[in-house]
């Protein structure tokens, strides 16, 4: 028996990291993300912030410490600061953050502050308008950018996620590293996994890419602090005021160090992002003991690690926008 305030898996890795999708809706059409025909979860069926509170609360007493709250795009649904200020106020919760695409993040941004939120991740795979409207659908970068300058303003812990594909984007991870030469913003390449929409992508490989930027600065030093909840190797760069991190998903071997569960809009409880398993928390009732024990079945069925290298293997039938990355 551990510690009724620690939860561990079978593999012995200790999970205190919940990520909570909070709507399937987005502002955006990402490609890989949220393909065009994908039917929406109706509006009855989506966890009601009490839901969520609930989750949260009872997350907290077995030994979450961190939640995260994603989408879809977090930011269209309505509330969303006051969400977080809620979990904020949870005893025993370390921190509560968000990934948004960032459109959003200038209309909320006193809010979220106001909520207590310190850290945001923003989604951005290119600085060209033309592979912006390519890859999102949407003449939103130049927002998106002025939103992001005005969070770093706001003292907020700003760390910048792309995903490159081959021939669309794959040639700017250098101008997307520039946005961390002046600015103490974190830029992080995340490698595209073979989940919806993304198995049909041409990934750029985490390794390779990284022995680009050696070549560039061989002066790059890995950073030794933890940052961050979770699986990016992050290095300086000299003359840099931010990190350049790398979350190899696919190549890299992160999972034995794997924290986490997710919860998607509905209420399923995900043990791993490349299987189709989930344990619903509004099956039994959402009361704290059955919320309690639905967590505790989603850490126990918590595989050993991803099967992305033999994606035959792969049940998780969803689309990212589905599940909340
Ligand atoms: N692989 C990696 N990242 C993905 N995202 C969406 N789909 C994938 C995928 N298949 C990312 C988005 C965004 C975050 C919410 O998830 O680019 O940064
Ligand atoms: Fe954890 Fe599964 Fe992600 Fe690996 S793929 S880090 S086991 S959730």
């Amino acid at each position: 028996m551990g510690r009724a305030d620690i939860l561990t898996d079978g593999y012995g890795r200790r999970i205190d990291y919940l990520r909570i999708s909070i709507t399937d809706r987005c502002n955006l059409r990402c490609g890989y993300c949220m393909p065009e025909d994908i039917p929406l979860v109706p509006a009855e069926e989506i966890l009601t912030f009490e839901e969520i509170e609930a989750v949260c609360t009872a997350a907290a007493e077995l030994g979450i410490r961190k939640f995260k709250i994603t989408g879809g795009e977090p930011l269209v649904r309505r509330g969303c600061p006051k969400l977080i200020g809620r979990l904020n106020k949870i005893p025993g919760v370390k921190q509560v953050t968000l990934t948004t695409n960032g459109i959003l993040l200038g209309k909320y941004l006193d809010e979220l502050v106001f909520h207590g939120l310190r850290s945001v991740n923003v989604s951005l795979d290119t600085l060209k308008p033309e592979v912006y409207r390519e890859i999102t659908g949407s003449d939103g970068l130049s927002l998106v950018l002025e939103n992001i300058g005005r969070a770093v303003d706001a003292g907020l812990q700003v760390k910048i996620n792309s995903v490159l594909q081959k021939k669309v984007n794959d040639g700017e991870w250098e101008a997307l590293l520039g946005l961390a030469k002046d600015q103490k913003i974190d830029v992080r390449f995340i490698e595209m996994m073979p989940i919806g929409y993304g198995k049909k992508c041409e990934a750029v490989k985490g390794s390779g890419l990284q022995a680009k930027l050696r070549e560039k600065y061989p002066l790059m030093e890995r950073e030794t602090q933890a940052r961050g909840n979770g699986p990016a190797v992050y290095y300086r760069i000299p003359g840099f005021s931010g990190s350049v991190g790398f979350i190899s998903a696919v190549h890299g071997q992160f999972c034995d160090s794997c924290n986490r569960i997710r919860m998607t809009a509905k209420g399923e409880l995900k043990p791993c992002l490349s299987y189709g398993d989930s344990v619903d928390i509004r099956a039994a009732g959402v009361t704290a003991d059955r919320i309690k024990e639905a967590i505790k079945e989603a850490v126990r069925r918590k595989p050993g690690g991803h099967c992305f290298a033999h994606r035959d293997g792969i049940t998780e039938d969803r689309q990212m926008v589905q599940i909340g990355g």
